[in-house]
C-alpha cells in the first residue's frame, strides 16, 4: 500500500520549499519501506508561461485520481492582475477536487515559537488548536449581485454543507483519546444561516459523536479570546467560510511568521471510515486531501535560499497523516521541527531563517530537520 501524489510546486520559494519538503519524504520511505509515487505538474504562473491557462484541464483530472496533491505555492508580480491569474489555478483545483474542509493547525510547542510569538508567552504556552473552515460555500460563493450602487452576497448554507463539516471536525476529535472538546463558531444570534449550522452541527454530533463534548461560540467573542485566552480552546473548532477564513488567519498571527504554518483540504473525514462514510476515500485508505503551506510565493525573498521550510514540511506531516494514516510518522516530523527551532548548532548560533529572526537559509533548516527526522 503505497500512495500516488500529485506535486505541484507553483512560483517563486513554492519548489525552493516543496524540494526540501520532498527530502524529508524521502527519509521517511527510507526508514519505513513505504514508496510513494510522485508526479510533478504546473499550476500557476508557471503554468501561465507554458499553457496560457493557471491550470489546465489534464492537470485538473490528475488531481482527482491521486490520493493527496502537494501543493508549494502560486503567484508573483512578473503575472500582474490580468485575468486569469495565477491564483485561480488552485481555486479552480480546490473545486473539482471538493476540499471543502480547510485545517489549519495552532500549537504551541516549541520554546522558540512561543518566544516569537507577538503575544505573550503565558498566554500563548500550551495552545493547541485545530481551525477547521468550510472553504466551498457560504458568502464566498453563489450568485452575487454587483452593480455601482449595490453589492450582495448570498451568505447561505444548505444541510449537506453543514453536515460533511461537522463530520470532519468530530472525525478530528475522535482521534484522540480521550476525544477533545468541539467549539462551533457562528452568530447565531444575528444571521439566519448560522442557526441552521448551529442546530444541524448539534444534530450531527448527538447522533454521531456522542462522546464528544460540543459547545457553540460566538464568532465575535472568539476573535476577542484567540488573543486574550486562546488555550481554553484546546480542541477542535469549527466556522464557516467567512468566519473561518478570518479566525483562522487571527489564529495563525498567534505564532508572529507566516514561514512556520501548514495547511490540509480534506474532502471528506479523516481517520477509519466509521467515523464518517465513504466521503472523499482515497485508494489508500486515506482522505483525499491537497496540503500547502498557509504562505504564499514570498516573491521578495525568492531565488536567495532563505525561504523558512517548516510550513511546507509541515504540510507533509499532515498529509502522512490524513491522506496515508501514518500518524507516527507525522508526529515524528513535528517533533523534529520543535527540535531545531529550539536547538542550537555548534556555534551555538540557532538554526533559525530570517522571518524568525536568524541567519539560517532553508536548505540548512532542513537538513537540520532531515538529521533530526533521521535520528528520531
Ligand atoms: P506571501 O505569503 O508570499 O509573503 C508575505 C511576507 O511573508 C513576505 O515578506 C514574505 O517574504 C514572507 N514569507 C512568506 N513565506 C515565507 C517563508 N516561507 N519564509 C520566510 N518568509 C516568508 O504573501 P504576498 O507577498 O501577499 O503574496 C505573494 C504572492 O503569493 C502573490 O502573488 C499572492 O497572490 C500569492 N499567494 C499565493 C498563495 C497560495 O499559493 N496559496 C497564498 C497567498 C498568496
Ligand atoms: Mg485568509
Amino acid at each position: 500500500k503505497g500512495g500516488k501524489i500529485l506535486v505541484l510546486p507553483g512560483d517563486h520559494v513554492g519548489p525552493e520549499v516543496v524540494t526540501e519538503a520532498l527530502k524529508v519524504l524521502d527519509i521517511i520511505e527510507q526508514e519505513t519501506g513505504r514508496k510513494f509515487e510522485r508526479e510533478f505538474d504546473l499550476c500557476g504562473g508557471c503554468s501561465l508561461d507554458k499553457h496560457k491557462t493557471s491550470v489546465t484541464e489534464e492537470v485538473l483530472q490528475k488531481c482527482q485520481k491521486v490520493d493527496a496533491v502537494f501543493f508549494g505555492s502560486a503567484g508573483g508580480p512578473e503575472w500582474g492582475t490580468a485575468q486569469p491569474n495565477p491564483e485561480s489555478g488552485l481555486l479552480r483545483i480546490r473545486d473539482r477536487m471538493q476540499i471543502f474542509a480547510n485545517l489549519r493547525p495552532c500549537k504551541f510547542a516549541s520554546k522558540t515559537l512561543i518566544s516569537y510569538s507577538p503575544i505573550r508567552p503565558e498566554i500563548v504556552r500550551g495552545v493547541n488548536f485545530m481551525f477547521v473552515r468550510e472553504n466551498c460555500g457560504g458568502a464566498y460563493y453563489g450568485d452575487k449581485i454587483e452593480n455601482e450602487d449595490y453589492g450582495c452576497d448570498p451568505w447561505q448554507y444548505s444541510r449537506h454543507e453543514i453536515e460533511r463539516v461537522a463530520r470532519v471536525a468530530g472525525a478530528l476529535a475522535m482521534q484522540h483519546d480521550p476525544p477533545l472538546p468541539v467549539w462551533s463558531v457562528d452568530k447565531a444570534n444575528v444571521l439566519a444561516n448560522s442557526r441552521v449550522w448551529r442546530r444541524i452541527i448539534k444534530e450531527i454530533f448527538d447522533k454521531e459523536f456522542p462522546k464528544v463534548k460540543l459547545q457553540n461560540q460566538l464568532a465575535d467573542s472568539l476573535a476577542m479570546l484567540l488573543i486574550t485566552k486562546p488555550t481554553a480552546f484546546n480542541g477542535v473548532l469549527v466556522g464557516d467560510n467567512t468566519f473561518g477564513d478570518i479566525l483562522s488567519d487571527e489564529a495563525g498571527g498567534l505564532t508572529g511568521s507566516l514561514g512556520l504554518l501548514p495547511s490540509a483540504s480534506l474532502a471528506g473525514p479523516p481517520g477509519p471510515a466509521e467515523a464518517g462514510g465513504t466521503l472523499g476515500r482515497n485508494s489508500v485508505g486515506g482522505v483525499i486531501g491537497l496540503y500547502e503551506p498557509v504562505h504564499g510565493s514570498a516573491p521578495d525573498i525568492s531565488g536567495k535560499g532563505l525561504a523558512n521550510p517548516v510550513g511546507q514540511v509541515l504540510s507533509l506531516a499532515m498529509m502522512l497523516r490524513y491522506s496515508f494514516n501514518m500518524h507516527r510518522e507525522a508526529d515524528i516530523v513535528e517533533k523534529a521541527i520543535e527540535k531545531v527551532l529550539d536547538s542550537k548548532d555548534e556555534g551555538g548560533l540557532e538554526i533559525r531563517t530570517g522571518d524568525l529572526g536568524g541567519k539560517a537559509g532553508t536548505k540548512e533548516m532542513s537538513e537540520a530537520i532531515q538529521n533530526t527526522v533521521r535520528q528520531l
